[in-house]
């Protein structure tokens, strides 16, 4: 297959599988009409209609390497994506970043208010739990059970929430690059790795590959957000659809405060390298992981 082959192919690949995401987290809200209304009208806006849906993306491609039935890993990226939607209402609350657009539309907050943006997130973390307990989403109990312990680890005070604590108290100060990746790794990194994991565990991995792709997700993780740190810097408003320039007018330590956009650059590249190495076990069964990292790699939004 030529390299022009294999782009379409992502292409096609992605926007099927995002049209279903999209279907899956439809069905999964509650509709506008229950009440409460104004909640569940809030909730489906911060969820639909926006996103680049790249953790149920790597579920499902983590679900079609384990040889997961796909409608699991779909499910189980859905729920990722729910826990995300619900991290990014949270952060742009003006007790967190302050922030006014997301996905190219106003923030939940300022859509609605500040009480409904909380509760918005509220409900879809729980929500996201609901859905891990809803549905059969592996063959063995056990394995489901440790699916909920790693999603509500990843979203935790020891994952996302951690991380976000971390970045919350480091405004104005100037982080080293250890640090930056230990607030990294855990507020984007966490659930990036959660997503991965979810869908592998709908099918089956021996240990070691479960290992081999945990390293990928991780590295991918930290990657995610050294890119979103330089786009931040670099790129504008209206591509990004969220404020452009923020961490710096926040004082946010960030890998641009810390090493220059040019080096943040590199070492995304670098990072996307070592992911690519831990997947070399799998051959062409990582296909999709493969493309789903150049994509997080070489975004522009
Ligand atoms: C933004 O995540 C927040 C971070 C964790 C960096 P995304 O860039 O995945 O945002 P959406 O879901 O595509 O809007
Ligand atoms: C967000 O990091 C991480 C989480 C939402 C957990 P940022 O604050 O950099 O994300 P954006 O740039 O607002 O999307
Ligand atoms: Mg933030
Ligand atoms: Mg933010
Ligand atoms: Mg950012």
């Amino acid at each position: 297959m030529t390299t022009a082959t294999k782009t379409t192919d992502f292409q096609s690949w992605s926007h099927g599988h995002l049209l279903r995401v999209e279907e899956a987290l439809q069905r999964m809200l509650p509709a506008a009409e229950i009440a409460p209304q104004r909640l569940h009208q809030a909730m489906r806006y911060a969820v639909l209609g926006g996103g680049k849906r790249v953790r149920p993306l790597l579920a499902v491609a983590a679900g079609e390497l384990a040889d997961a039935d796909p409608e699991r890993a779909l499910i189980a990226g859905s729920a990722v994506e729910l826990i995300h939607a619900y991290s990014l209402v949270h952060d742009d609350l003006p007790c967190m970043d302050d922030d006014v657009l997301r996905r190219g539309k106003p923030t939940c907050h300022v859509e609605y208010d500040e009480p409904t943006a909380l509760l918005v997130g509220d409900a879809l973390q729980s929500l996201a739990f609901q859905l891990l307990g809803e549905y059969r989403l592996s063959d063995d109990a056990k394995s489901q059970l440790e699916m909920v312990k790693l999603l509500a680890a990843a979203s935790g005070s020891r994952g996302m929430a951690g991380g976000q604590a971390i970045d919350l108290e480091s405004v104005g100060k100037t982080l080293s690059v250890p640090e930056l990746e230990f607030m990294h790794i855990h507020k984007t990194g966490a659930i990036i790795r959660a997503a991965a994991l979810l869908g592998a565990r709908c099918g089956r991995l021996e240990p070691q590959a479960l290992g081999q792709l945990d390293q990928f997700a991780k590295f991918i993780g930290l990657a995610f957000q050294v890119v979103d740190d330089f786009l931040d810097a670099e790129s504008s408003t209206a591509t990004l659809g969220k404020t452009a320039g923020k961490d710096a007018n926040a004082n946010k330590p960030t890998y641009v405060s810390a090493i220059g956009v040019a080096r943040s650059r590199e070492l995304a590249g670098e990072l996307h390298m070592r992911a690519l190495d831990a997947l070399a076990s799998f051959g062409e069964r990582a296909l999709r992981l493969r493309q789903l990292a150049q994509f997080i790699v070489l975004r522009k939004f």
